[in-house]
């Protein structure tokens, strides 16, 4: 058996994702007001594995991700997928005390009626489920009001790619308890290739009052995750890293961004990481912590021990942000959300490469194996 495969492939997934989001976007929206958000105004499904499916949500607050789990428990096979989906919708109907469609999404016999087969893709082969991949006629989020901080706009405007990222199959599997140790070392190397990047930059934002105030002692990365590459590999650890392509293009990127002098993107590669590390991370590193029996040596990159309170450190971050938004135009908000979004490609894109890689080890393991 190999571990931590995702049991459904991309195009099953995207079939299943564009059928429900083009013909079932009523029973998306009703799944997301039963379970967590009864003032849903939207809901698109960005997401499925093996123990549930997960949908981007807005309400009046804005942009939401809702994991709902199967009914039914952990499942492996396609079909499978439609009937844990009708599940979901008729255990919606009963919460929120809405008449289900019976025979409709009852029927496997007519998957056109309105039930939810996945249909036989040639949806497939994009690996985007994010709320700017449009579609024609799709609603798009609602807009948040004009007067909204900038800050609140880069999150909302960027919460799709944020699912991309955290649903790529490499990192809900480590999410889930379903990776090995191995996948979790595999993640740190590259994570030292993208913090040698982002902190040598970073100096560069001392050079104006509006990014000075990102550079954070407190953040710096490397030493941490020198000590748990040590911890996990050994003292010969750097003889035993590489990165993969995708780290190679992202560091390339955040590098440019330094030598062209464009300090807000050097903030938004900043933002999207040390964010990140300081919300989802802190769940990784919580996983890890359970899965390995690790207490410090190992999970360090994710110990900010001198940050006393993590919120109060990421609303005071925000506020920076909000600063940093208001000496920029209209373009320039633009140009940092496009690098945002592109910094969140480059970690799904990490991710995608990680797990290609351990395909590519569980391949030739076999076939060396099948010729023994
Ligand atoms: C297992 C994977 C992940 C999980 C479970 C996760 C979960 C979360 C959660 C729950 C929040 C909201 C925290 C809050 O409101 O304070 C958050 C925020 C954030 N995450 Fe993730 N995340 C994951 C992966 C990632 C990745 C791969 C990135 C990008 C490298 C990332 C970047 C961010 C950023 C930048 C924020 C802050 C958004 C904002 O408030 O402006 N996350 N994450």
């Amino acid at each position: 058996m190999v571990i931590g495969m995702t049991a459904f492939s991309q195009e099953v997934i995207q079939a299943v994702l564009t059928h429900m989001n083009d013909d079932h976007n009523d029973d998306c929206l009703l799944i997301a007001r039963a379970f967590g958000y009864p003032d849903a105004t939207e809901a698109k499904m960005v997401g499925l594995d093996t123990n549930s499916g997960t949908w981007r949500v807005v309400n009046p607050a804005g942009e939401h991700q809702l994991r709902v789990e199967w009914p039914c428990g952990v499942i492996s096979e396609r079909a499978e997928i439609r009937r844990e989906i009708v599940a979901l919708y008729e255990e919606a109907c009963k919460k929120t005390g809405t008449a289900p469609r019976g025979s409709e999404t009852a029927s496997s016999e007519n998957p056109h009626a309105g039930g939810y087969s996945a249909p036989h893709g040639h949806h497939g082969g994009g690996n985007h489920g994010g709320a700017h991949h449009g579609h024609p006629g799709k609603k798009q989020p609602a807009p948040l009001p004009d007067d909204a901080p900038f800050s609140a706009v880069v999150r909302h405007r960027s919460w799709g790619f944020h699912s991309d990222s955290e649903g790529a199959s490499f990192m809900a599997d480590i999410m889930r308890g379903q990776a090995p140790l191995q996948d979790y070392i595999d993640l740190v190397a590259q994570h030292y290739y993208m913090y040698a990047a982002l902190e040598e930059v970073t100096t560069l934002l001392a050079q104006e009052d509006a990014t000075r105030p990102f550079i954070s002692e407190e953040l710096l990365r490397m030493s941490a995750l020198e000590a748990d590459l040590e911890h996990l590999i050994g003292d010969d650890w750097r003889e035993k890293i590489a990165p993969v392509p995708a780290v190679t293009e992202y560091t390339n990127r955040i590098r440019k961004c330094g030598a062209e002098g464009y300090l807000p993107g050097i903030v938004a590669h900043h933002y999207t990481r040390y964010l990140g590390d300081l919300s989802g991370g802190q769940m990784i590193a919580r996983r890890m912590r359970k899965q390995h029996g690790f207490e410090h040596a190992g999970v360090e990159f994710y110990e900010f021990n001198s940050i006393p309170d993590l919120d109060a450190f990421k609303n005071e971050y925000r506020a920076n942000l909000d600063a940093l938004g208001e000496t920029l135009d209209a373009a320039g908000h633009e140009r940092f959300l496009d690098e945002v979004r592109m910094a969140y490609e480059f970690n799904t894109a990490v991710f995608n490469d990680l797990a290609a890689v351990k395909a590519e080890a569980v391949t030739r393991a076999t076939r060396r194996h099948a010729t023994l």
